[in-house]
């Protein structure tokens, strides 16, 4: 297997495990909340993974633009813009301060659930502009 297909698939795969991470993060906005806070079960785990896949995702992405010689397509830039946008949504909604309100975080998370399906829409998508 050649190296391009490998870090595709490291890629992907990063990206699979983020989707867990954000939606199993998610459910800590809904399920056993706890004082207009969210449910502190597993918080180290779903940080971890939430790392681990971010980390993996830009090393692979910055790896992909190299072996691509920068050869990307402009669909791309609309890519990472929207990729710091879920980045930072994450951020906030899921700050360690207890006068954040739920209502906030959950409004960070519709923000972040828009980007990453947006991310998604544009992977599959692909958009030519003419
Ligand atoms: C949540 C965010 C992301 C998702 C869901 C995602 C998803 C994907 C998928 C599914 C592919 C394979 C597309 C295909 O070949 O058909 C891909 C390719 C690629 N990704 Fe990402 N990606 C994300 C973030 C990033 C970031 C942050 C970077 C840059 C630092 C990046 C750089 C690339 C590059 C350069 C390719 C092209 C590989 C090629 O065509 O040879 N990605 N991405």
């Amino acid at each position: 297997m050649d190296a391009h297909l490998l870090t595709k698939i490291i890629h992907m795969s990063a990206v699979s495990l983020l989707i867990i991470a954000f939606v199993l993060r998610a459910a800590t906005l809904f399920i056993g909340v706890q004082n207009q806070q969210p449910n502190p079960k597993g918080f180290k785990g779903l940080v971890g993974l939430q790392h681990l896949s971010l980390t993996l995702i830009i090393l692979t992405g910055a790896i992909l633009v190299v072996m691509k010689n920068f050869d990307v397509a402009p669909w791309f830039y609309a890519k990472v813009i929207l990729f710091f946008v879920l980045w930072s949504s994450l951020i906030k909604t899921y700050k360690k301060d207890s006068s954040v309100l739920l209502q906030q975080r959950r409004a960070g998370l519709l923000i972040g659930t828009v980007a990453l399906a947006g991310i998604v829409g544009l992977v599959i998508i692909k958009p030519v502009f003419a």
